[in-house]
């Protein structure tokens, strides 16, 4: 089976302090992960070693950071680089994030330096891709979801692709509380995983993980986690309260 992943994605959000007692509170639950889980949580630059020291002993347990730089090195001040990352032992890393791409202005182009230069650190980009709300209204999600792939992976191996997780985030669905339903999700999956097919073959299309995000919540994780293409969650909000992510951790696969 294919990963399935649960990934918690904590955004500019919450103190040291409290980003640490969310992690002990949720490692104090001892859910029991199955070989073919994840769990991931992306945390803020500044606790990224105090994230990873919390969950050392759990190897199906793992830091990502939020993003990195489109840069190998130099005089880029307050940018974080793939080999900094890798260098404190990070191996995940989101890319192209919605709120990154519209408030920083990351185009698919910098997201491909991004990726190649993850790829060469051997830490997992999970690339983010999805439609804004008139997109969606015009029924242009596919074309949309179709184009970043293609500006953002189209020039990777087949080999690399399998090293990526994708996360399609309808972006009418984040922070909203207006999660895309069960058929709107698996239909979008199964079109990404097409795509995938197409440009690469069966073997890395079935490889790839394709996590939902968009108002995952406890409530709702089991049924969109049970979608045939759907391998998991990107959760915003509802990462942040404990008993909530844990029970979205219990929804997977
Ligand atoms: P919400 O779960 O808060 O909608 O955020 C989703 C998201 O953007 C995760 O990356």
């Amino acid at each position: 089976m294919r990963k399935q992943i649960a990934a918690a994605n904590w955004k500019m959000n919450l103190t040291y302090e409290q980003g640490e007692k969310l992690l002990q509170d949720i490692l104090a639950v001892k859910i029991p992960g199955q070989a073919h889980q994840q769990v991931i949580f992306a945390v803020p630059f500044p606790y990224l070693i105090m994230a990873k020291t919390a969950v050392a002993e759990r190897t199906d347990y793992s830091i990502a950071a939020q993003n990195c730089y489109s840069k190998k090195s130099g005089a880029y001040t307050g940018e974080v680089s793939a080999e900094m990352l890798y260098s404190i032992g990070i191996r995940y890393c989101v890319i192209g994030h919605s709120e990154r791409r519209e408030y920083f202005q990351e185009s698919d182009e910098m997201l491909a330096e991004k990726i190649n230069l993850l790829l060469v650190q051997e830490t997992t980009p999970v690339f983010c891709c999805g439609e804004p709300l008139e997109v969606r209204k015009a029924a242009g999600q596919n074309k949309h979801v179709e184009t970043q792939l293609q500006k953002s992976l189209f020039h990777l191996t087949a080999e690399q692709v399998s090293k990526l997780v994708i996360a399609y985030e309808p972006i009418w669905a984040i922070g909203t509380g207006q999660t895309a339903t069960t058929e709107q999700a698996q239909e979008m999956h199964a079109f990404l995983r097409s795509v995938l097919e197409k440009q690469w073959g069966k073997e890395t299309a079935e490889a790839v993980s394709i996590l939902y995000g968009g108002s995952v919540k406890a409530s709702n994780a089991a049924e969109l986690f049970a979608c045939p293409d759907v391998d998991g969650g990107l959760v915003g909000g509802a990462s942040l309260v404990a008993q909530d992510f844990v029970q979205i951790i219990k929804a997977l696969k």
